[in-house]
């Protein structure tokens, strides 16, 4: 196997990568795939960094060792925040990781004010603290962290009036306050329909998934390892067992 037809690395604590890991096949198709979610330790959202980078650690390990992955994509911003940095230090194959996507967010709705749903532990770390800091001055940057619609789609939810209902609590009644909103966990990009419902479409959503995976695109380019054909293949694990292996594919197929 050459270097550019070894498959990808993705990981997430659960479904929430599983969204990630659609917008990749679509832009790289012949690009192959082995997602491995973390059914078994979520949630990620409230671990501490420790625990965060032993798991992000030995699931990179498992994906080279066993997978011979080229690359890894870390479908996760609180994993990204907890560990990046250390995984980078620790591997020589690139690792590609997320942040909220704040900055065309600000950027577009400059001097109002920008909710960010992601989890505890991301809203907390110093990397979306600095990242928030460079333009809580001009707009406000409102912290809405929730746990609750982690568990919604890790049960399949996606629409409906649970749904709706656990969206409203997650806005914890700023909803009004609210010029845009960031979608700063991968989770909550399988929510994405319901939440514009939820503001009847009036409400501009961001998420980081296809910034995430043009860069992925742009190393790959630059370290000649972009596959160029035949499509691809991907593969799902999850640590949870086989239901949610089952639950993965019903969720890459909406
Ligand atoms: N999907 C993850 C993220 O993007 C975290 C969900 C969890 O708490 O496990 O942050």
């Amino acid at each position: 196997m050459t270097n550019s037809t070894k498959p990808i690395g993705i990981f997430d604590s659960g479904m929430g990568g599983i969204s990630v890991l659609k917008e990749a096949k679509k832009m790289l198709p012949f690009e192959s795939f082995v997602f491995f979610g973390d059914g078994k330790n979520i949630p990620y959202g409230t671990k501490s960094i420790n625990e965060l980078i032993k798991l992000s650690d030995d699931i990179c390990t498992m994906l080279i060792e066993e997978y011979d992955v080229k690359a890894i994509v870390i479908a996760c911003n609180t994993a990204t925040s907890a560990a990046v940095s250390y995984l980078r230090k620790k591997y020589e194959i690139p690792i590609i990781g997320m942040e909220p996507a704040l900055k065309p967010a600000v950027k577009d709705h400059y001097g109002g004010t920008v909710g960010v749903l992601a989890t505890e532990v991301t809203l907390r770390e110093e990397k979306f603290q600095k990242l928030s800091a460079l333009y809580n001055v001009s707009t406000t940057v409102l912290e809405l962290p929730a746990p609750n619609l982690v568990y919604l789609v890790e049960r399949g939810i996606v629409d409906g009036d649970e749904a709706l209902k656990e969206i409203q609590v997650a806005l914890r009644g700023e909803a009004s306050r609210l010029d845009a909103l960031v979608l700063g966990c991968t989770h909550f990009v399988f929510l994405r329909e319901a939440i514009n419902t939820f503001f009847e479409g009036k409400l501009a959503i961001y998420d980081g998934n296809l910034g995430t995976i043009n860069n992925l695109k742009r190393i790959l380019e630059a370290q000649a390892l972009l596959a160029s054909g035949p499509e691809g293949f991907v593969k799902i694990l999850n640590s949870g067992g086989d239901h949610l292996v089952e639950q993965s594919w019903k969720l890459y197929r909406l």
